[in-house]
């Protein structure tokens, strides 16, 4: 075990410690710069005429919400300008100001390339944050693919667009697969754990093969 992990678990050197003292957060110092010094944030009101490219999206885990605004070349489509700002978390924080950076450094990405950006990608750069804080990393990398979505729906690219819809897998409960989603971005990696979050499948224990494959795709697409 990592000296790391150890005093992770004694719960005495973090961060951060959680109110029931059983485990503390650890945040790199590349997350407390970008927290402390965040790149790229909209610190004035938005002139949202200045923009081709705007993205939004909320988070159902924490009720918090980002906003995107990017200037893209309409020729190239590379990404000349990534502003953010967000109601979210420190965590969140960190996390946009390094997609920010990310998106335009060396030039700029073009908008398939910066589709292509994972949370993982986005975790690496941060080197890591606590497990409990990653769908706030998801948060910027939605927000981002919104505002993609948007630019191409402005130049009538609609083919180009990646739309991801929500269905509905428990009907006795009302568990969509983003409520999966959600829940095994908070950490829970197993069916029982995801049945407590959300209550999936107790009265309805038929769509359990299809809970078990959503956690495993999530799992695979987020911590893979
Ligand atoms: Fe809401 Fe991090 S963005 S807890």
């Amino acid at each position: 075990m990592s000296s790391h992990k150890q005093e992770s678990e004694k719960g005495t050197k973090g961060d951060v410690s959680s109110h029931d003292k059983t485990k503390s957060w650890f945040y790199t110092d590349v997350v407390k710069e970008h927290f402390f010094n965040p790149q790229n944030f909209m610190h004035e009101d938005a002139n949202e005429e200045d923009y081709n490219a705007i993205g939004k999206v909320g988070s159902p885990a924490c009720g918090d919400e980002l906003r995107v605004w990017m200037n893209v070349d309409p020729e190239t489509e590379i990404i000349k300008e990534f502003k953010w700002k967000t109601f979210g978390c420190g965590s969140a924080i960190a996390s946009t100001s390094i997609a920010s950076v990310m998106v335009t450094e060396n030039g700029g990405m073009t908008l398939e390339q910066a589709r292509k950006i994972k949370p993982q990608d986005i975790m690496e750069r941060l080197g890591g944050l606590p497990q409990r804080k990653f769908h706030c990393s998801v948060l910027c990398d939605k927000a981002m693919r919104d505002a993609i979505n948007d630019f191409y729906r402005r130049t009538d690219q609609f083919d180009k667009m990646v739309v991801e819809a929500t269905r509905i897998i428990d009907p006795v409960s009302k568990v969509t697969d983003h409520d999966i989603e959600e829940a095994v971005l908070e950490g829970a990696h197993t069916l029982e754990l995801v049945q407590q979050k959300t209550k999936v499948g107790i009265g309805n224990p038929g769509c359990l093969p299809a809970v078990e494959e959503l956690i495993r795709f999530y799992k695979d697409k987020y911590f893979g």
